[in-house]
């Protein structure tokens, strides 16, 4: 009996492999699943199992599923396909019975108005008329959606956004798998629900000042209108649908969609959640 991690190739997945291993799951316990067993090969090599695993692939995902007492759905990236997939999956752990699906949803689903929430939503659908034991693991924005962009940032003295004064519960990738993994090893998850986000929000305005002073170069904070943010994404080569959605998820920071209040995250990982502020200065210091 095992427990089956989805898109254990991406970055969070190995984020949560890798925390299995630090809590003392046995490696051959954990099943690490994903298109590329390439990817997975260091995993393999210290005895976690491997399967293939596309979400787009039934067979593949049964296949996977044998043997599974939990499994740790994350959503896809494939916007657009992402319920069909995800119900691929669901129905697959509900054919082997298992313990426990978790689901890596998004913050505020029962009342979040953003357009990236929507398959989210209609994910935690599927699995409420499933019957199938699950829990909710409701992550809040990455900071390294705005710590990989430092380069960019800094190149252009300015962060741009439509967030307006929102405040967003930004949490590290890290701390995110430590909660799932954390959930994953725990008894009685079934029927939970997870709010998870870092412990003190920030306005894109704060980010800008501490990119600014852990850098030592000016940055500020810039407000642009929904439709001239997902124009200048578009210019920097993101495709012009995922800028709107981008443009869309800022316009929800603004209406304070991704602030988690509570302490679900704290308390899931047994500490504080990586601020901000540490995030930025590793991140200006690696470069
Ligand atoms: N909270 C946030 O700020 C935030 C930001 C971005 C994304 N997300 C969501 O959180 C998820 C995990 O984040 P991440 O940073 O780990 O993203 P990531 O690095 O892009 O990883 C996505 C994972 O999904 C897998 N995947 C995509 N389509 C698949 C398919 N058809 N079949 C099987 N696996 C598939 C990818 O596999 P391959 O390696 O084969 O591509 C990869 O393992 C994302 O997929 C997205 O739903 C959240």
């Amino acid at each position: 009996m095992s427990i089956v991690i989805t898109g254990a190739t991406g970055q969070l997945g190995r984020h949560v492999v890798e925390a299995l291993l630090q809590r003392n799951v046995p490696a051959a316990e954990i099943v690490a699943t994903g298109r590329s067993l390439e990817k997975l090969a260091d995993f393999q090599s210290r005895g976690v199992q491997v399967k293939p695993m596309d979400y787009s692939d039934a067979a593949s995902v049964a296949n996977a599923l044998k043997g599974a007492r939990k499994v740790l759905l994350i959503s896809g990236s494939e916007v657009g396909q992402r319920v069909d997939q995800h119900r691929t999956v669901i129905e697959a752990a509900k054919a082997e019975g298992v313990e426990l699906v978790a689901y890596t949803s998004i913050a505020n689903a029962d009342t979040t108005g953003m357009k990236l929430a929507a398959e989210h939503q209609a994910t935690e659908a599927i699995l409420k008329e499933s019957g199938i034991p699950f829990a909710l693991l409701r992550n809040g924005w990455y900071l390294e959606n705005y710590t990989d962009q430092l380069p960019g940032t800094l190149a252009q003295g300015a962060l741009a956004g439509s967030a307006g004064d929102g405040k967003v519960s930004a949490a590290s990738r890290a701390d995110y798998a430590e909660a799932a993994a954390a959930v994953l090893i725990a008894d009685n998850q079934a029927g939970r629900v997870y709010e998870l986000g870092g412990d003190h929000a920030f306005t894109l305005a704060e980010l800008a000042r501490e990119i600014s002073a852990a850098a030592g170069k000016p940055v500020a904070y810039q407000d642009l209108p929904a439709e001239d943010y997902a124009g200048l994404l578009a210019g920097f080569g993101v495709p012009q649908a995922f800028a709107d959605i981008l443009a869309d998820s800022d316009l929800g920071i603004a209406r304070g969609d991704l602030l988690v209040s509570g302490s679900d995250l704290r308390t899931l990982i047994g500490r504080p959640a990586t601020p901000m502020p540490v995030a930025v200065r590793s991140a200006v210091a690696a470069g």
